[in-house]
């Protein structure tokens, strides 16, 4: 289950790449906008701000996601809309003029294949837009792992992402570009500086509450006190690899991103 708030707890940090990636967009007055994996829709308003006449999209598998998204005031004028819906079904509608998937195809698996096939669907003229964190190999993740194969948890846990969930700039550049796309290609390692806050747990622990962690929480729901385990003991190893330095914690963070326009 995603929870809007604990998602939302970095949300300056987390917004920045999507608007790096939308940045690069140079489409002048889309009439349909879709935005894949819309999470709790802060960011979707915003490509209304920048394209008032457009109609905007938003849709997500989780229900709670969109419940926060709908709540939204921008809904109320029409023009941007919520509804609950998965990725993996989802097709590209033949009006449709900019696709926007920031951070949610490393949760979708052989999202590879499903980028080529909307590429190759899509009409002329038409914008993809995507960002996926490039960051799977990373201390953070790989203590993950690490404790999740140790003896005591071994076998408990389910749904962790690893390297394999997102491919290199370079491969969904070329898919792009044979589905006959002009490609915009880049990588960025964003150094995060997490405050340290009182009566909180240590940042990266934080952060990771909000995505990376929740595949660990949803294995041991029915067992609290194993869950309250679980999150020490990966603390303490996180506090190790990620020190605190003036009331701060350095967290570099790469991120991967591709904007096409079909040709
Ligand atoms: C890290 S959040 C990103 C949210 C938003 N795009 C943002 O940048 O703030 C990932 C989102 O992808 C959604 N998601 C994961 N798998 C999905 C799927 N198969 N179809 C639709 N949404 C999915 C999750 O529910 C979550 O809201």
């Amino acid at each position: 289950m995603w929870d809007p708030q604990v998602y939302q707890l970095y949300r300056d940090e987390r917004s920045r790449p999507f608007y790096d990636l939308l940045a690069r967009v140079g489409s002048h007055a889309p009439a349909h906008i879709v935005d894949l994996g819309c999470g709790p829709g802060n960011l979707t308003v915003t490509l209304s701000q920048r394209w008032p006449e457009a109609r905007i999209e938003g849709l997500d598998s989780s229900a709670e996601m969109i419940e926060s998204a709908a709540a939204r005031p921008e809904v109320r004028s029409g023009k941007v809309a919520f509804a609950v819906g998965d990725v993996l079904t989802w097709r590209p509608p033949e009006d449709v003029d900019l696709i926007v998937g920031n951070a949610v195809l490393q949760w979708v698996p052989g999202h590879r294949d499903l980028l080529r096939s909307w590429a190759g669907a899509v009409r002329t003229g038409t914008w993809l837009a995507f960002q996926v964190p490039g960051n799977f190999e990373a201390p953070s993740h790989q203590l993950l792992r690490e404790l999740s194969a140790s003896p005591e948890w071994a076998g408990r846990i389910d749904g962790l992402r690893d390297g394999g969930a997102v491919w290199e700039p370079a491969e969904y550049a070329g898919d792009l570009l044979a589905a006959g796309c002009d490609v915009d290609a880049w990588e960025t390692t964003y150094l995060h500086l997490l405050p340290v806050r009182p009566d909180a747990p240590h940042p990266v622990l934080a952060w990771m509450e909000g995505t990376a962690l929740r595949p660990v929480k949803a294995s041991l729901a029915d067992r609290p006190a194993d869950w309250a385990r679980f999150r020490e003991q990966l603390q303490d190893r996180l506090a190790k690899a990620y020190p605190v330095r003036q009331e701060v914690v350095a967290f570099p963070f790469r991120r991967i991103f591709l904007v096409a326009h079909k040709a």
